[in-house]
């Protein structure tokens, strides 16, 4: 665990960096919209998301700033993702990576402002040759790559039906699938991400990434939940107990805490399995599925 935390407080660091440097490099039209965008952005996370595009990339032998174009666009919707989440039209929490969340320490409007202009600026970063090295048609794929993930089919359209099912008793078929596009996809785009800056369509690791990706990302989830039920605001550096607060559908309101550890440990298993099948050493991305689940925050 100790080595995971060192190579995320790492990765952490070089994520920031080149998310500096691409602020740096940007004009400011409102200082408000900038600076609620960099607020949300840096200085905080854990930086699971720009880890895994590292590790994965790095396993296949990809380019640093192919990958660092990576890791900050996944970082810039996870920004974006959280920014809209805490809305008072969400979940109304105050408290963000220890800190005000956006709409408190800036107002609501710029808050959404600052969330639509993270999304498309992660776009224009694997897109554009300025940001990513990339040839023009690994560009496009992973520019397709993020956007299949995030919108209706992905992150949002799990974040639509965890709005639906506030209050709501639901199945664990409902449950899996709400927690699998809400977190998961994102997560999936990360891993898979840091894959296809090398690998082609049709490649067998793509479709273990994928798997990987998705377990990795629904055990996230799973452990998200439980933190929030067992965990205080201190340690999380975010509201505790805002999913009870709001009556929120999760594994640990639908089958109790120690069920949704189970639950949690048996899908990082399947995490770990799945991603053992590459050659090659892959103990660095078992460690970072294991860490999904035994986290503290
Ligand atoms: C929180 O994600 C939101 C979820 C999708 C569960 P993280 O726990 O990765 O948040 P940071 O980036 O470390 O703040
Ligand atoms: C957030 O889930 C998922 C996204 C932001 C897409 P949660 O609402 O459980 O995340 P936290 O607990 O506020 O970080
Ligand atoms: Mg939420
Ligand atoms: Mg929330
Ligand atoms: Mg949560």
């Amino acid at each position: 665990m100790n080595s995971i935390r060192t190579a995320l407080d790492k990765n952490a660091d070089r994520v920031e960096n080149a998310l500096k440097e691409l602020f740096a490099s940007r004009s400011v039209k409102s200082e408000a919209l900038t600076g609620a965008m960099k607020y949300a952005t840096l200085g905080g996370g854990k930086r699971l998301r720009a880890t895994l595009v590292y590790g994965v990339g790095e396993f296949f032998d990809a380019s640093e700033k192919a990958l660092d174009a990576a890791a900050c666009a996944v970082e810039l919707v996870h920004a974006y993702s959280l920014v809209h989440d805490d809305l008072p039209a969400m979940d109304d929490d105050n408290l963000r990576r220890g800190r005000p969340t956006c709409h408190i320490q800036f107002d609501e409007a710029t808050a959404i402002l600052a969330g639509d202009a993270l999304q498309s600026l992660a776009i224009e970063t694997l897109l554009s040759e300025r940001f990513n090295p990339s040839d023009i048609e690994t560009r496009a794929i992973m520019a397709e790559t993020l956007a299949c993930a995030i919108g209706d089919q992905g992150m949002v359209g799990g974040q639509a039906i965890d709005m639906e099912f506030t209050g709501h008793l639901i199945g664990l078929e409902d449950l899996s699938r709400m927690h699998a596009l809400k977190t998961g996809a994102l997560i999936e785009a990360s891993v898979m991400l840091g894959g296809v800056i090398n690998l082609r369509q049709g490649d067998r690791e793509l479709d273990i990434l994928s798997g990987y990706g998705r377990a990795l990302g629904l055990a996230f989830q799973i452990a998200d939940d439980i933190l929030d039920h067992t965990s205080d605001s201190k340690t999380l550096g975010k509201d505790a107990n805002s999913d009870d607060r709001q009556n929120k559908s999760t594994y640990v309101s639908s089958m109790g805490l120690e069920n949704a550890r189970t639950e949690a440990s048996r899908i990082c298993q399947e995490a770990v399995d799945l991603i053992g099948r590459l050659d090659g050493n892959t103990k660095f991305l078992e460690n970072l599925a294991e860490f999904s689940i035994n986290r503290e925050y």
